[in-house]
Order: structure tokens, then sequence, then C-alpha cells
């Protein structure tokens, strides 16, 4: 049958989050059952529904600055097409402004709808351009990180202004992604620690640099299927994101209520100061340590195999 509807996931960082603004490595992963999913129909002129968001945009009579045109302009510049005539509707699980990359997401989606309508497709690596040009007008300057693990729906070790390169998970692992229900923007944690650092290097490059060891350290463990040294790494990279002052009182008591419940780990994920964590478990403790999350404060926790 005719394919109408393209889709693209959530991510998550697991470790290296602020140090690789720095130059340090990431590791971040898709999270597959959440998504964002385009839809086309027919229509007589590009309009986007954005039904998450209680919008509905004719794109020739919307605000250029909103970042669906600004995604669908870039898009067309970039097919070298006119507006094709449909109805694009996107759809999301994926919670908004939690640091999952719902925006990321949805700009992925969004382009992939409007390359299908054409008869045309987008090569990964230059859709993964086009996101990151609409993230960059509205988070400041992101490391690429979370369009990178979007577009390509693949584990990534991500090093800021190198080559792409996806990592192969020896062992399934079971992740726990709690959200702490507090809002938080990703450009003050960033802006705040870029003061830190800059007004006294000597303290906090060991930080950074500490983090990026344990980043590594988390990719060897990854890569062999020594699953169970993740845990550890995470509580030590979480300590680390404190110092630096990106957590907040709810994710600390998250964090620590994982531990006690049995997580072999847990840290913030992400910007940090809110948002989400994540907690390090296996098939048979994430069950308690998800009931025991949600009786601390989580709003919402996801349980999801990173394979
Ligand atoms: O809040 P998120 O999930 O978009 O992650 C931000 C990650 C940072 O390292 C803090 C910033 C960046 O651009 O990489």
């Amino acid at each position: 049958s005719l394919m109408t509807t393209v889709s693209a996931p959530a991510k998550v960082i697991l470790f290296g989050e602020h140090a690789v603004v720095y130059g340090e490595p990431a590791l971040a992963v898709p999270v597959s059952q959440l998504r964002t999913t385009a839809t086309l129909s027919a229509a007589d002129q590009l309009t986007i529904t954005a039904t998450d968001m209680d919008e509905t945009l004719v794109f020739t009579q919307a605000d250029a600055a909103h970042p669906l045109v600004q995604m669908t302009t870039l898009t067309l510049r970039f097919l070298d097409a006119l507006p094709p005539e449909v109805n694009i509707t996107l759809r999301s699980t994926i919670p908004l402004g939690s640091g999952l990359g719902s925006g990321a997401a949805v700009s992925t989606a969004l382009g992939r709808a409007l390359a299908l309508a054409l008869g045309q497709t987008i090569p990964d690596v230059d859709l993964n351009a086009l996101v990151y040009e609409v993230e960059r007008i509205h988070h400041g300057t992101p490391s690429g990180i979370d369009n990178t693990v979007i577009v390509y729906e693949r584990p990534v070790w991500f090093i800021r202004d190198s080559v792409l390169e996806t990592l192969t998970i020896a062992q399934p692992f079971t992740l726990l992604i709690a959200d702490t229900g507090q809002s938080a923007l990703t450009h003050h944690a960033v802006t705040d620690v870029r003061t830190l650092v800059t007004s006294q290097p000597d303290a906090w490059q060991p930080v950074l640099a500490e983090i990026g060891e344990i980043t590594r350290q988390a990719r060897i463990a990854i890569e062999s299927g020594a699953n169970e040294r993740l845990g550890d790494l995470a509580n030590r990279n979480h300590a680390l994101l404190q110092q630096l002052t990106v957590s907040s009182p709810a994710l600390d008591h998250l964090v620590a209520a994982a531990r006690q419940a049995g997580a072999a780990g847990a840290k913030l994920s992400g910007g940090g100061r809110g948002g989400n964590l994540i907690a390090f478990v296996t098939p048979d403790t994430a069950d308690a340590v998800q009931k025991v999350l949600v009786a601390a404060g989580a709003v919402r926790v996801f349980q999801t195999v990173i394979q």
C-alpha cells in the first residue's frame, strides 16, 4: 500500500551532557516507542496540523519564524521544490519540553513528510543538517546531539564537529526514564555552565574532563556487554553534574529514590534543572523502581529496553 506516514523517535542522553558542549564525548540513544508521526492527506494547499500543539498552519499564511514553517522552508529549498498540495498531520507521544527531543523529532518527521509528498527522499546526512538548522534558531548553540540521534535512530557516540559514530549495544539493557514534571530551559543551564567554565577554567575543566572519562568508560561497557558497570558510572556522572549546578532538588530526590529502590544507578539526563532522569535497572528491579519513582513524585515513568 502507499506509505503515507513517516515518523521519528524520541532520544535520551545516557552520559556526557553539558561536557559535550566543550568537546567531550556524549552517548545518546533513540527511544523508539515514543514517536512523532506525520501523515499525509489530500488538500488543495500545504497545511500542517499539529494535533498535540492544537495548531493548524496554512503554510503561505503562517508566521515565518514558526519552527514548523522554518523546517518547511529549509526543506523545500533543499529539495528545490514548491510547497506540495497536501495536509501533513503531526502527532506525537513525546512529552514536550522535557529533554526527550520532541522539537527535533517534529522537525525530522515533517522533513520526511514533505519529501514523501514530493516523491523525493532526503538523505539522513542532509536531513540532519536541516533539523540542526531549526534547532539552532530556537535553542542557541546546541551541540547537535539531539537531531543526530533522532534522524539516524541509532545509538550515537557524539563529539561536537566530528564525524558521526554509531554504537552497537552488545547486550540490551533496561532503562527507566522518569520526568520530574518541572520544565527547565536547557539554554539557561548551558549558559550558567558557560559562566562557571569561563570564569574559573582551572577549577572546571577537570570536572568536564572527568565526565568525558566516565563517558568513555560507559562506551567500553556498552560495547563489551559489561552493563553492570553502567549504574556506578551513572552515579558518578550525576555527582559531577550536581557540581556543575545543573541538578535540582526534585532530580536529586528522585535519583536517590531510584537508587534506594534497587536501581544500579541513576542520573539526570539532558539539560537538567528539571526534566528527566534515567535509572539503570534490570528486568527484575524495573517494576519496583518504577513504582517507587511514581510514589516519590515522578509525573511520568517510561520503561524502555536499549538494544
Ligand atoms: O536538554 P536536552 O536533552 O536537549 O540536552 C541538552 C544537552 C546539553 O549537553 C546540555 C546541551 C547540548 O546542546 O548538547
